[in-house]
């Protein structure tokens, strides 16, 4: 297979602010600093082939000697492979996971954000093998899921206001495949997805791995833009609309009453589905969400998405699509090259976490929001020039760095075992590389250690003679 070329404007654009101002590290360490990020963030796609030495050195306006040097380094670190004639193409050296997984002891990741599981999940499990027998005379071919399951679901979706019956539901594997199933089955390539920007690193990557063009409506200061947002749908023509209101990574904000009915308006009246991803809905910590979105315009066409991953835990890779029947069967037969259905033991669990929920879930939102304080408190404490909004729910802060530095910051927390989460892995072509994620589920002893460690990094990188600018994200 012959592997794609990195166009060099594209680069010079995921690199980013990649100097590292007042850093007396050599520029070609710089560099292949932040080419190891990009590649172990998986920006820079495994097998893709890199511009030559000559035009990428005149693209990032350094010398050839620099970028020969930086590609020298990173093809003896394994990250690089040269043939004469064809140029670098990018690989992971041999037993490098993608990521630093702090799980697995590697280092510290501050770039997932994401929750070991708690005891009542061998606790579901146990139960799961209990009740696995009487399911086994069947052959456990559900393209559409567990019947009960389906029931259990839709129940909850009526208690929060939108009346549903177990036919408009089906169970997927995680939220991420229920997305890419809704892709693969409304939309054509060339097509274009409206989604907010910053938005959730996976779902550009499943637009554009089906082939459409995101469009990126840009978050104003608080809450969601809504002319922007009609304004785009009118002059793209969007196939879909992708969107997160509870809550919405990587922000944390949660969509309000007012803001929902126009969304939903606006969809209804311009004929454009709403993919509603609710990921985070059961992470509440001051107010539960209001009604999904789904509630608020009888004509609108919204597919709404679920997931057991954060609620609960994600290796049970339990989701569910929430839509009209007649739009789950296409759906199901979308299915049918992918997956054929979900595994039966991951959704006996889930049926009884979601029976359990009312015990689980109120202990989980505590734990989260304790963190989440600890969290503000401790970069309040050590990171003055950084600016955040408490988030509402989720699992993770949105930081506004005083400049363009977070690909800079990553790249020397990268040498230190630290994985950071760039705010341009949230962004259409290399945007918001002033803001951090950082997510609050570490426990908060290994929190505040990561955290004073990214500080002596920081410090140099802080000017604290730059007046902080501010800018609309
Ligand atoms: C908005 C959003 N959607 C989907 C996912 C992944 O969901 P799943 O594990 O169910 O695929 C995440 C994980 O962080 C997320 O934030």
């Amino acid at each position: 297979m012959s592997s794609r070329r990195f166009a060099s404007q594209s680069l010079v654009r995921l690199l980013g602010h990649w100097q590292q101002p007042g850093s007396r590290m050599p520029l070609w360490r710089q560099l292949a600093d932040a080419l190891r990020l990009l590649i172990l963030d998986g920006r820079l796609a495994l097998d893709t082939r890199l511009p030559g030495e000559r035009e990428l050195a005149a693209a990032l306006a350094v010398s050839r000697t620099t970028v020969g040097s930086a590609l020298a380094h990173l093809r003896e670190e394994g990250y690089l492979e040269s043939r004469h004639g064809s140029g670098s193409r990018v690989l992971l050296p041999a037993g490098r996971p993608m990521q630093a997984s702090a799980v697995s002891g590697e280092g510290v990741d501050l770039s997932t954000a994401a929750l070991g599981a708690g005891p009542e999940i061998h606790q579901a499990y146990t139960h799961a093998i209990a009740a696995l027998p009487q399911h086994l005379q069947q052959t456990g071919y559900e393209r559409f899921g567990l019947p009960a399951l389906r029931e259990t679901i839709a129940a909850r979706y009526s208690a929060r206001g939108v009346p549903t019956q177990a036919d408009e539901i089906m169970i997927v594997n995680g939220a991420v495949s229920g997305l890419a199933m809704v892709l693969r089955m409304l939309t054509g390539p060339g097509d274009r997805v409206v989604v907010d920007h910053p938005t959730y690193p996976l779902a550009i990557a499943a637009i554009q791995g089906a082939s459409c063009r995101p469009v990126g409506v840009s978050l104003p200061e608080r809450g969601w833009d809504v002319a922007g947002f009609a304004a785009t749908v009118a002059q793209t023509s969007p196939r879909l609309a992708w969107l997160m209101p509870d809550f919405h990574n990587p922000t944390g904000r949660c969509m309000d009453i007012a803001t929902r009915q126009a969304i939903a308006d606006i969809a209804a009246n311009t004929r454009t589905t709403l993919v509603v991803d609710e990921t985070m809905v059961d992470l509440w910590y001051d107010a539960p969400p209001p009604a999904p979105l789904a509630a608020f315009n009888s004509r609108a066409s919204v597919i709404t998405i679920g997931s057991a991953g954060k609620s609960f835990w994600g290796g049970l890779r339990l989701g569910w699509i929430r839509a009209p029947a007649r739009t789950l069967a296409a759906l199901a037969q979308a299915r049918d090259t992918l997956d054929l259905g979900s595994p039966l033991l991951e959704q006996l669990a889930t049926q009884w976490l979601i029976e359990h929920e009312a015990q689980i879930l109120p202990a989980r939102r505590q734990m989260l929001a304790l963190r989440r304080d600890i969290c503000g408190a401790l970069m309040r404490e050590h990171f003055p020039q950084w600016r955040f909004e408490v988030p509402q729910g989720g699992l993770s802060y949105w930081i506004e760095l005083p400049d363009s530095v977070a690909t800079s910051l990553a790249a020397r927390a990268e040498t230190q075992g630290i994985h950071l989460g760039t705010g341009t892995r949230f962004g259409l072509a290399g945007a918001f590389d002033r803001y951090l994620r950082i997510p609050f589920t570490l426990e908060s002893a290994a929190l505040e250690e990561a955290l004073l460690k990214i500080k002596t990094l920081w410090l140099p990188l802080d000017k604290a003679e730059t007046p902080f600018r501010r800018r609309v994200i």
